[in-house]
């Protein structure tokens, strides 16, 4: 099968970064699925996956980390599923990714795809929505059904991936949602998903919440730099308010001061902390993917796709690290199909180690 692959981390501007092979086709067992991989999309977290460092592979390692794509076979365990399906998925940070023609997943973290979608607009949810729905609904204490009536919420970076996802789920619980965004573009997208009032991240936030007439805010998603706004959450958060974080902090915070006085709550998701630690409840991704695929279907929530970067090959995935890298994409970006050209064969990539992979086929 085709596949994307790496066995060193470079800068992405390394033709090496990633590079296109052919790999072995893999096969069900137990819980798992083996999809036929149709469409991708691209997350801050391939790039960190991938992001410089002196380590080596010596196999190609496959990243992605969202797909949409057709049930092939599955595991002799598996209840959930059958050939045929078409179904959505994030997948697990400790196997194998989705930069793959097909892809072992387990059942208990995939959802039947969204009928409404095609493939490539599915492609764009799973991580996303996962994040902000265990975020919103699972790790801070709100309920989907009204559980953000009379609050106000705070999302910082409204324009991004989750932010896109969040800002629509937000609005279904009932909160009152302030979103940040920095540029026309972004602010427009932001509004135009349901957010009640835009911000600019790279302003000052008090003024600006006053200005929307908000002295204090009930609780708070910083989805796109966590020591950045750490303090200034402090001040902002109402007695007994809520902050929700996703992003590993760069150094240490001090979770006294404010936070302590305010008794504000601090919730950590990590959208692979269930896959990754094999929790008893991982089943609930699959459920809350069926959800969100419900919303989507009666149109309660939108896809987030904005662009595709064409079929899936190392070249594109390359540009789609150098988007991601520059930390301005608005909502999803995907790609989808295979193309015709031909990838390198493993026994060339074998035969290549010790000098330089990947060579051009003859
Ligand atoms: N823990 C988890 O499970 C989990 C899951 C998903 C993502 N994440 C992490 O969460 C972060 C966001 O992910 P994403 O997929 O939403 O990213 P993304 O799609 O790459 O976000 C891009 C957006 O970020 C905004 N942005 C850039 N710098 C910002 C800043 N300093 N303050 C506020 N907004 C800023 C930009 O808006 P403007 O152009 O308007 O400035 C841009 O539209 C990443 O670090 C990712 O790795 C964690």
């Amino acid at each position: 099968m085709k596949a994307v692959a790496l066995t060193r981390y470079l800068p992405i501007d390394d033709p090496q970064s990633l590079f296109d092979v052919e790999l072995p086709k893999p096969e069900a067992t137990g819980h798992d699925l083996l999809v036929r991989v149709e469409a991708i999309s691209v997350n801050p977290v391939d790039t960190k996956v991938r992001s410089p460092k002196p380590q080596e592979e010596s196999e190609p390692k496959v990243l992605g980390y969202d797909a949409a794509g057709v049930v092939e076979a599955v595991g002799p365990r598996v209840t959930l599923f059958k050939p045929g399906d078409a179904v959505f998925y994030a997948g697990d940070i400790t196997r194998p990714g989705s930069n793959a023609q097909y892809q072992l997943v387990d059942e208990r973290i995939v959802g039947l795809k969204p009928e409404s979608l095609d493939f490539v607009q599915a492609a764009a949810i799973p991580l996303t929505a996962i994040t902000a729905w265990e975020l919103l609904f699972q790790r801070l204490p709100f309920s989907i059904d009204s559980g953000g009536y009379e609050k106000t919420l705070l999302i910082i970076g409204g324009a991004g991936g989750v932010g896109s996802i969040a800002i629509q789920l937000a609005k279904l619980a009932s909160f009152t949602v302030i979103a940040t965004a920095s540029r026309p573009e972004t602010v427009a997208w932001c509004k135009s998903l349901g957010a009640d009032h835009v911000i600019d991240h790279r302003q000052p936030l008090a003024p600006q919440l006053k200005a929307c007439d908000f002295e204090q805010i009930d609780a708070a998603l910083n989805l796109a730099d966590t020591d950045r706004y750490w303090e200034t959450l402090g001040e902002l958060l109402a007695p007994q308010g809520h902050v929700g974080l996703i992003v590993e902090p760069r150094g240490a915070l001090n979770i006294g001061g404010s936070y302590k006085s305010k008794c504000i709550g601090i919730h950590w998701e990590t959208m692979f902390g269930r896959s990754r630690f094999q929790t008893d409840d991982m089943i609930e991704q699959h459920r809350l993917l069926n959800q969100v695929a419900a919303l989507i279907d009666d149109g309660h929530l939108r896809g987030t796709h904005t662009e595709t970067l064409g079929t899936i090959n190392a070249a594109n995935l390359r540009e789609a690290h150098r988007r991601l890298e520059s930390g301005t994409t608005i909502g999803k970006l995907v790609l989808a199909g295979w193309g015709s050209e031909g990838f390198a064969s493993l026994a060339l990539f074998r035969a290549s180690q010790g000098s330089s992979f990947p060579r051009r086929r003859e």
